[in-house]
């Protein structure tokens, strides 16, 4: 199994703690406040950014009500926190926190393998960590802003290059709409900002629309061969797609390749065709009407995504935001009556984020060997018909599964189905 020991120095409640985890599955039982979630944090840490949580790395060490008593200004004991995985081939992963070098700034993680420094690419590519927790049941009554940022997680988790494009374009959306809220206009910077914009832009699309297609086909495979009746019905009958400003550009130019109506999205270019593109389809400055000139490196379908943003200047000025673009797109999500996912009664919300995370996990462990998916309190909200059928799927998946639950039936269940489980009770939290 990919992890098969956990080692938590000062995380969150835990002092110190060993825990072997060296099954398919591990179950973290325990009652709340006892530490499951920091757990599967912890472990979440292996991944671009801050983890489940998503909260400050300073936040994270081992608060101290002692050392407040005694009167200490420095709170946190010890300095700081710190975790290590004993990995299957003997190597040791460990994440530790940096001290922000000035005062104020917040730490920074440092992973090693063994006693080697790991850039983000190197450490992603130790190992796939993946998560559902229960802050995300409402991520389809929330903002678009949080369905974008899962949607992009799982893109980068197949197409790791997605998390460096999506970097780049905040940076350059930002500037150009620096340019714009200026006294003079430099139009000429604008179409240079633009220009980088537009093949990123459309790229990023391209991505998330793959990404989505591929979770559908994977939903309907799963429906046909893992799930009982009920819920390969479900699964199969969920329609999923993009309300994207960028590719509602290109199809309305390319309407025979685009199917704005396919329920999987239905933008069947891949990632490869798109760099045929910008090879192949290049056209020249006359067909841009601009006032600026635009890079004929640019494909065609990057020059209509340009244009789209040259055309978006004056009102971007105007409204001072940037109203075109992939930070403005959202993933829609039906269920089989055509019922926006939002919507759907909380069970049935829950189904839905589990079918997309299960069908997706399953898509990256068939890519990625090392995948571990973390389920932060699976059964709440699921009927035991449910559980079942999901749980079921779920073991049958080539991948480290870790599930946190308060509950003994659920345990109950696991240890009736599973194979390779391991139980770890964790004990309440001492005030
Ligand atoms: N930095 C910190 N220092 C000390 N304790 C902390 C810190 N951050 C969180 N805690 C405490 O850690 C405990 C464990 O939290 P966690 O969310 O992991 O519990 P849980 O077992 O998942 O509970 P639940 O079943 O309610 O989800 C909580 O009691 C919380 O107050
Ligand atoms: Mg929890």
């Amino acid at each position: 199994m990919v992890i098969q020991h956990v080692q938590l120095v000062s995380f969150r409640n835990h002092r110190q703690l060993n825990i072997d985890t060296g099954a398919r599955v591990v179950l973290l039982l325990g009652p709340n406040g006892s530490g499951k979630t920091s757990v599967l944090e912890a472990i979440s840490l292996m991944s671009l950014g801050r983890g489940l949580r998503a909260r400050t790395m300073d936040e994270i060490t081992t608060h101290s009500s002692i050392d407040d008593e005694r009167g200490r200004h420095d709170y946190l004991y010890p300095k700081s926190w710190s975790l290590a995985l004993a990995l299957a081939d003997d190597d040791i992963l460990t994440v530790e926190c940096e001290k922000g070098k000035k005062s104020g700034r917040s730490g920074k993680k440092v992973c090693r393998l063994n006693e080697n420094i790991l850039n983000s690419s190197e450490m992603i590519e130790q190992m796939r960590v993946l998560w559902l927790t229960p802050q995300m049941n409402t991520i389809f009554i929330g903002a678009a802003a949080s369905r974008r940022k899962w949607l992009d997680r799982m893109v980068y988790a197949y197409f790791p290059d997605h998390a460096l494009d999506t970097i780049r374009y905040n940076h350059y959306i930002k500037s150009r709409l620096a340019v714009l809220k200026s006294h003079y206009v430099d139009h000429r910077l604008l179409t240079l900002i633009e220009e980088q914009l537009a093949p990123i832009a459309l790229r990023i699309e391209m991505r998330r629309g793959e990404i989505l297609s591929m979770i559908r086909d994977k939903m309907v495979m799963l429906a046909d061969e893992e799930l009982g009746k009920k819920e390969g019905e479900f699964f199969r009958s969920l329609k999923l797609s993009m309300q994207s400003q960028v590719l509602s550009v290109i199809a309305s130019k390319f309407k025979d390749q685009y199917d704005l109506s396919s329920p999987a999205a239905g933008y069947h270019t891949s990632a490869e065709r798109v760099r045929e593109n910008n090879s192949e389809n290049c056209i020249t400055n006359e067909s841009m009407e601009s006032k600026a000139i635009p890079n004929p490196r640019l494909s065609e379908k990057e020059l209509l995504v340009l244009a789209a943003f040259l055309k978006a200047r004056e009102g971007d000025k105007n409204r001072g935001y940037s109203s075109f673009g992939p930070h403005r797109t959202d993933l829609i999500v039906r269920d089989g009556k055509g019922v926006l996912s939002g919507l759907c009664s909380t069970g049935e919300q829950k189904v839905i984020l589990l079918a997309i995370s299960v069908a997706h996990a399953s898509m990256i462990s068939e890519k990625y060997k090392n995948t571990v998916l973390l389920l932060d309190d699976l059964v709440a909200h699921l009927d035991p018909e449910r559980q079942e059928a999901l749980l079921k799927t779920l073991l049958r998946l080539r991948l480290q599964l870790f599930v946190t639950t308060t509950e003994d039936d659920c345990k109950e269940l696991m240890l009736r189905l599973g194979h390779d489980l391991t139980v770890v009770e964790l004990a309440a939290n001492p005030l």
